[in-house]
Formats: structure tokens, sequence, C-alpha cells
């Protein structure tokens, strides 16, 4: 008999001890699996690749090799384009409640799944069993959830006003034709699951490419969708290095449109060179450079605990991240004793153990980041905790660097670099106005907290904050934790393109252009 556990980024509900148990027999089976070769699925179909595999590495421990994946290349880009063109004409003229019923097994089928799919995703990016269970729980939250968003709008068709009593028009929101979904290694699933579900269920095909550092976690969201319905070459899945075949799937002129999260410098490019011959969507989320402002009247503990969760949970590799923080130099001793105090508490180690919190970085060049941003930091300034990569025992394995919170002058290039590895830097401001021109001093504009007992303030920061997804007093993670039909994720400034975030109220309508029907009476 099984308890049914909810696990999100910011709550744990149910039986633990039995959560930990299936985990624990969901990790073996991923690892009795491990080291098989795989190809790509292109209309359904097995497609080897072009150029030399991807070895898909744990970064726990680069001995385990968790799958050896066909690498595309332009021609298998091609292929999977044409796949897609055409199984889109069958997909796209099927009633939308046809497509919504498919989508909501396939949150079933991941429900389902969720044990394996996150001790999957724990042993290919280095998630903590809580993080991962998390990541496996948001993705079929999001399906059902954005199709609630389109059975809520009748399948995006209205009757509209007339102008003459001989007229009837109706708009409709239809499929764009085909999309390209760029994923990233920092939510394997749940950010796959999200950009990809919400582009079949309007309509549209997809062309998926995986992040290259978790193509195995990739490869089991294409067996979810083909296990619930979807139709081959709706769905095709690309393993494949960006420089190898980044540009040919986004340049393809087959290609009707993009959805992306990753860089800004990758970000910026492909919105740039989209739109050559007309102008196509391009739904982009690109990171962030998170500042938690901490003002005096704040509730010290809180505030400690909500920047560490939010600086080190996942290595601090989540576009949410707080990687700043700017404290009122009143209060910056007993809050930076606090921060110091709970960090040290942190269990570091292999996140696949029970209670380990804290695990590797992704690879090899986040490791040497890393290290330029220590470098950077003690020339100016200090150093207060962490700086340096992790030895000995299981650390020597993978790829494990320290928890660091460095002191920094305001000046610092530190505040506005997105680094994606565990490095805190903290300032000292003179009140809230330097905060928040600080906070905004960034190109990015993801998330942003606050803590302060002052509603006065809070709302200041709510109104001047340039960020699309803010919090005030959130001990659970300061500025992480947006969980789907609770928190939109919408990136402002460089860390979005649209206005309209994933996660939130208006974003399936994004994958459609409008089309109006006027017919008159005869
Ligand atoms: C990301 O890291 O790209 O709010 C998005 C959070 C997560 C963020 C995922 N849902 O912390």
């Amino acid at each position: 008999m099984t308890t049914a556990t909810k696990i999100t980024y910011t709550s744990a509900a149910g039986d633990l001890d039995e959560f930990h148990r299936l985990f624990e027999e969901a990790l073996d089976r991923v690892r009795a699996a491990a080291g098989t070769t795989y190809p790509n699925l292109i209309g359904g179909e097995p497609v080897p690749g072009a150029t030399k595999p991807i070895d898909d590495r744990s970064p726990i421990d680069t001995s385990l090799l968790l799958g050896r994946f066909a690498a595309a290349g332009p021609a298998e880009v091609d292929l999977a384009v044409r796949q897609a063109k055409e199984a889109q004409r069958d997909w796209g003229k099927q009633p939308w409640q046809e497509r919504i019923k498919v989508m909501r097994r396939a949150a079933a089928l991941i429900r389902e799944r969720k044990y394996d799919l996150a001790a999957l995703m724990a042993l290919e990016v280095g998630k903590s069993r809580l993080e991962a269970m998390g990541d496996a729980e948001e993705s079929a939250d999001l399906i059902d959830y954005y199709c609630g968003q389109v059975e809520e709008a009748n399948g995006f068709v209205r009757p509209m006003g007339r102008i003459t009593p001989i007229e009837r028009n109706t708009d409709v929101l239809r499929p764009y034709g085909v999309f390209a979904c760029v994923a990233p290694f920092n939510f394997p699933l749940a950010l796959s699951t999200g950009m990809s579900s919400a582009a079949l269920m309007a309509g549209n095909t997809v062309v998926y490419k995986p992040a290259e550092d978790a193509p195995w976690t990739g490869l089991r969201l294409a067996e979810i969708y083909r296990d619930a319905g979807v139709p081959a070459g709706a769905f095709n899945f690309l393993a494949g290095r960006g420089a190898e075949m980044g540009d040919a799937l986004w340049q393809h002129p087959g290609v009707d449109g993009v959805v992306f999260t990753g860089s800004k410098e990758v970000g910026l490019r492909i919105h740039a060179g989209i739109s050559s011959r007309w102008i196509k969507p391009c739904l982009l989320e690109l990171g962030g450079k998170n500042a938690a402002i901490v003002t005096a009247s704040a509730d010290l503990d809180a505030a400690a605990e909500g920047v560490m969760r939010s600086a080190f949970s996942l290595q601090n590799q989540k576009c949410s991240a707080t990687s700043r923080v700017y404290v009122d130099r009143t209060v910056a001793t007993p809050f930076m004793e606090r921060l110091i105090e709970k960090t040290r508490a942190i269990r570091m180690g292999d996140p696949t153990d029970r209670d380990v919190f804290f695990g590797p970085v992704i690879n090899q060049r986040a490791v040497e980041r890393f290290e330029r941003a220590v470098a950077q930091a003690r020339k100016e300034g200090t150093i207060v905790l962490g700086g340096e990569r992790l030895r000995g025992g299981v650390f020597d394995k993978g790829h494990f660097v320290a928890p660091t919170i460095a002191k920094l002058p305001l000046a610092s290039s530190l505040y506005r670099e997105e680094l994606f590895v565990p490095f805190l830097a903290v300032g000292e401001v003179s009140g809230l106005d330097e905060a928040i021109a600080e906070s905004n001093a960034a190109e990015y504009g993801l998330t942003a907290g606050i803590f302060s007992a002052d509603t006065k303030e809070v709302e200041r920061f709510f109104d001047e904050i340039e960020a699309g997804v803010c919090y005030a007093n959130k001990r659970s993670g300061a500025t992480t934790g947006a969980w789907p039909g609770a928190q939109a994720f919408c990136g402002w400034k460089g860390s979005g393109s649209t206005g309209k975030g994933g996660c939130g109220p208006y974003y399936v309508a994004q994958f459609l252009r409008e089309q109006n029907r006027t017919v008159i009476d005869t």
C-alpha cells in the first residue's frame, strides 16, 4: 500500500520514509539500465547520429556512463523538420479536445513514472532527491495547468460582435506549424515538458533538442509523449551538440517558431537571426542575476534561510537562483552571521543520498567559471565562506565546488554577470533606494526577493523592481520555487522575450496565431 506524496521545490507532504524507499528502488533501476546506446527519434523511427556520439556522464561520478546518444547534425535536423511538417497537418486539424486528452494522459504517465524520472534526473544532472522529485511533479502539473488554460478558453474559439446583421464573426487561434524546442540541463524534464506540451496542445508539432548534459531525461519525455498517443512525427527527439546542430535547427526554413530556455547570449542570437524572411514567434527564457534585498526591518532569520535556500539549492544552477544580496548596512553583521551559520550547516555530497542538499555542478566548464569568479572576488573583496573545489572521498569523483559567499564592493561585475554556479555576492547598501537601484542595474530581470516587515517597503519594491517574478519574505526560498498556476515565470529585460511567462495564465496562447472568420449569411 503506498501513500501519495507531493513534493514541490518548497514543500514536501506525505510519507517521506516511503518516498525515500521508492526513490532508492528507482535509483537501482536507473543504474541497472545505464550504459545503453540510443538513437535519435524522428517520425517515430530510430535514426543514427552524424558525428561522434554524446557520452552522458553523471556529474556526481564521471566514471558512470549513463548512456551514449547519437548526435544529430544538420541532415537529421532537416529530416526531423520535414517529418514534423508532415505530421502537423493531421495533429493541427484534430479537435482541440482530442489533443487535450492526449496531453492529460502524458501528465498521468509522468506521475506514474515520477520515481524513475526523478532518480534519473538526480543522477544525470546532480539534483537532490527533493529537487529531482519537484522537477517531475512540476512537469505533470505544467501539462495539466496548460490543458486547463485551453479548456477555459474553449480551445481559443470565440464568437465576436457584428457590424451588419448578416454577418457571423468568430475569432480562432490557430497553430503556427513546427516549433523548435531547445531545453537546458537544469530542469531537464520540467522545462522541456512545459515548452513542448504547450506547443503540442496548441496544435503545433515539435523538433526537440534536450541539453547536451541531459539527453536521457529528454528521451524519457519522448517516450512519455509516444505512450500517451502523440503521433509519430509530432514530437521528434534530436540529441546533439549546440555547436554542431543548434543553428541548423532554428535557422531551418521549415521551422515556424522557436521556444528556447538557456543563456542570454544564445537567446539574443536566435532572436536577431530567426526573422529574416518574416517575423517568427520566438519565446525565450534567458536566465537571471536575481537579487534578494534585506532591509533594516527584516526578520533576519527568515532572510538568511530564504537566501541560503535560493542561493544553494541545485548548486545555484536555477535561472531563479539568488546570486546577489543587498543588505541594509545597519543589519549586515547579524544577517551575515546567520547566513554563514546556515550555509555551513548544508549537507554536501552525493545528492542521490538521503539527506544531501548540495551536490555537484553540471560539468568542468562550470567548475572553471566558479574558479574564475572566486579569483576575481579575492582581488576585489573577501570570500567569507567556501571558495574552493571540494576534495576527498566522493568529491574526487565528480564536479564538486563549495557553496561560496563573497563580500564585494557594489561596483564589482560579479553583481551583473550570470554565473550559474554556487557563488553568492553580498553587498551593503544605505537603504531600500540604493538596494532597488543596484538590483535594477543588471541587464536581467527574472526573479527578485525582499525581506521587510514594512508593508510600504514591500509595495515600493513590487512597484519599482524590474523583474517578473517577485517575492516578499519567502523563507523557503528568497527568489526560487515558482509553480505552475501559482507563480507565472516571466523574464523582463534580458531574461525573456515576450512579456508572458511559463507557469502563467497567458502561456499557451503564445504558441498560436489569430484568425478571424467572417461569414456573410446568404
Ligand atoms: C529555470 O531555472 O529556468 O522558480 C526555471 C523556480 C523554478 C525555476 C525554473 N521553477 O525556482
